[in-house]
Order: structure tokens, then sequence, then C-alpha cells
């Protein structure tokens, strides 16, 4: 097995790596003047099976065109299988028409991956279940929620309660009640203005939090932060003294760190799936790596090739 990361996960890749006691494999990229990349794999590939870990966050039209030349260098030199391990899948949310008029680009970022050749894909707590069912080639659909429950379980006693700030993450917590010995859940209603953004989160839409003090809001990805905020208030209102938030992706848009280190919630706990860039790290925050989970999966792929 090769591996190689693009310029998004090199921090990532490398700790994959070392966990299989192996070297990234070089890869030069050039950036010309128009800011057009030329991407040339340095190493034989032939008969291999090769990897590549590149994650799809800002500047994700950048990151992803990087990873298309990527897979594309690594077929004309002739490795047998390509896996792409794309740990935040840009343009997840997209996934199906919201307003007549608008174009699906999950879709369209997966036609072009089968296109130039992936054979397989690995990526982690995608924004919904169904997703890996657009492909049309084998998806390995890995979870951060089992580092979660390791974390929650060194915090958590009888007046814990899990929240999703949305009822579209409510498969997400009720996995996550598994793991935790059926610990109660509840779901807020989110409500999100399509054209300005504008996020609105005002009751329960499943399950209350009633006579729990500690809450533990999990989602798939922090963008700006407002969903956090916002379902925060609802649950303050509600009693809730403690406020911990799990995200698998920090995307952290526009001042998210701001927003999050100024919020009331106690810590905010997400992954490397995302780099975090010093300028966006703040005092809340603790990164727990998905490494090794990625690592094992690539493990097990190898001794099915
Ligand atoms: C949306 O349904 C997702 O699960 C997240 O809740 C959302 O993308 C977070 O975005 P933001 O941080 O901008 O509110």
């Amino acid at each position: 097995m090769k591996l190689f990361s693009g310029g998004s996960s090199q921090v990532l890749a490398t700790k994959v790596a070392s966990f299989l006691n192996k070297k990234l494999s070089p890869i030069e990229v050039h950036v010309f003047p128009d800011g057009e990349r030329r991407i040339r794999i340095d190493e034989r590939v032939v008969d291999e099976h090769a990897v590549v870990i590149q994650s799809a966050n800002t500047p994700v039209d950048t990151n992803y065109m990087e990873l298309f030349f990527l897979v594309d260098a690594l077929k004309r030199s002739g490795a047998e299988t390509v896996t792409a391990v794309v740990p935040y899948f840009g343009y997840q949310r997209q996934d199906h028409v919201f307003r007549e008029g608008e174009a699906v680009s999950l879709e369209v970022i997966i036609r072009i991956l089968e296109e130039v050749g992936v054979d397989r894909l690995v990526s982690f707590d995608m924004h919904s279940i169904k997703i890996p069912e657009l492909f049309h080639i084998p998806v390995s659909h890995l979870s951060a929620l089992p580092l979660f429950a390791t974390q929650i379980k060194g915090i958590m006693n009888p007046s814990c309660v899990l929240v999703s700030p949305d009822m579209g993450g409510i498969a997400r917590i009720k996995k996550l009640s598994e793991l935790l010995d059926d610990m109660p859940y509840a779901a807020i209603e989110k409500d999100r203005d399509l054209e300005s953004g504008a996020i609105s989160s005002t009751s329960f839409g499943e399950g209350s939090v009633k006579g729990k003090k500690i809450a533990f809001m999990v989602d798939d990805m922090i963008s700006s932060g407002k969903t956090i905020v916002a379902a925060a208030s609802v649950l303050e209102k509600n009693g809730i003294s403690d406020i911990y938030v799990f995200a698998t992706h920090a995307v952290f848009s526009e001042e998210a760190h701001v927003v999050l280190q100024n919020s009331k919630v106690k810590k905010v706990f997400v992954t490397d799936s995302v780099y975090v860039a010093p300028e966006k790290g703040f005092k809340k925050l603790e990164i727990i790596s998905i490494a090794k989970t990625i690592g094992q999966e690539l493990q097990q792929l190898a001794t099915s090739h």
C-alpha cells in the first residue's frame, strides 16, 4: 500500500502513516501564476494499492481539484486501485434540491470522483446516512461516535442527556445513546432560512431535558457555530447548566472560533477530520484524532485486496 496526502490533510495523513509504520509518498504540486495546479506523483505505483488522504474543507474547490488530479496521476501511473480517504466530504449538505432550480452539487462531486477512477471512498460521519447510497463504488462510512462515547464516559452522571441541535441528527444521537447504556436523548427543532441562512431554534421536536443538568450536544459539523449557539440557548432556558459540544468536522467558517469561545458552552470537542489552523483555535476547543480509526480501516481493506 502506498500512502499519499493532498495539501489539506498533511497533519492527519502523517499520523495515519505513523500508525501504519509507513512513510507518506512524495508528490509535487506546482501552482502557476494564474492559480492552476500541476500535480505529479514522485513514486512508482505500478500494480500498487494507492491511498490518497485529502479532506474537502475550505478552500473546498481547490482541495477537490487537487484530489481529482492526484487520483488521475495515480491511475495513469498504473496504480491497481485508488482509495480516496476524504474525512470531511465537502458539498455533502447539498444532497438534494431544496429549492426549484438548484444543482445537486454532491452528486456532481461523486460523479467526478468515480469518473477519474476512485475505487473506494472512506469518509466520516456524513451529513445523512443515505449519502453512501449515492455512490456506485464501495464506501466505508466511518464514525467518530465511538471516540466521543469514550470521552463522554469520563464525564457522565445520572443528570446527563444527549441532545441533537436539529431533527436531522436524531439517528446520530440514537446511535450514541446505544454506546452509552441508553443515555436519554432529545432533539431540538431548528429552522434555517434558505435565503439568508438565519437560524432559529425554539423547542424540542423529540424527547426532553426535564430534570437534567448536563447536556452533550452532538452534531456532524460546526460551520459558523450558529446552530450550536441557538441550541445552547434553548438548553439554558430549559435548566441545563453544563453544555459539552461534540462535532466530527471542525469546518469553522467565518468567526466560528470567536462565536464558540464566547458562547455558554463549556467545551467543544471536534476531530482532526479538518485541520484546525492555530488562528482558528480557542481555549474551549479539544481535538480528538481519527488517525487510528482510518489506519485500522486501511489495514482491514488491505487484507481484502
Ligand atoms: C446541518 O444540518 C448540520 O448538521 C449542522 O448543524 C450545520 O451545518 C452547522 O452549521 P452552522 O455551524 O453554520 O450553524
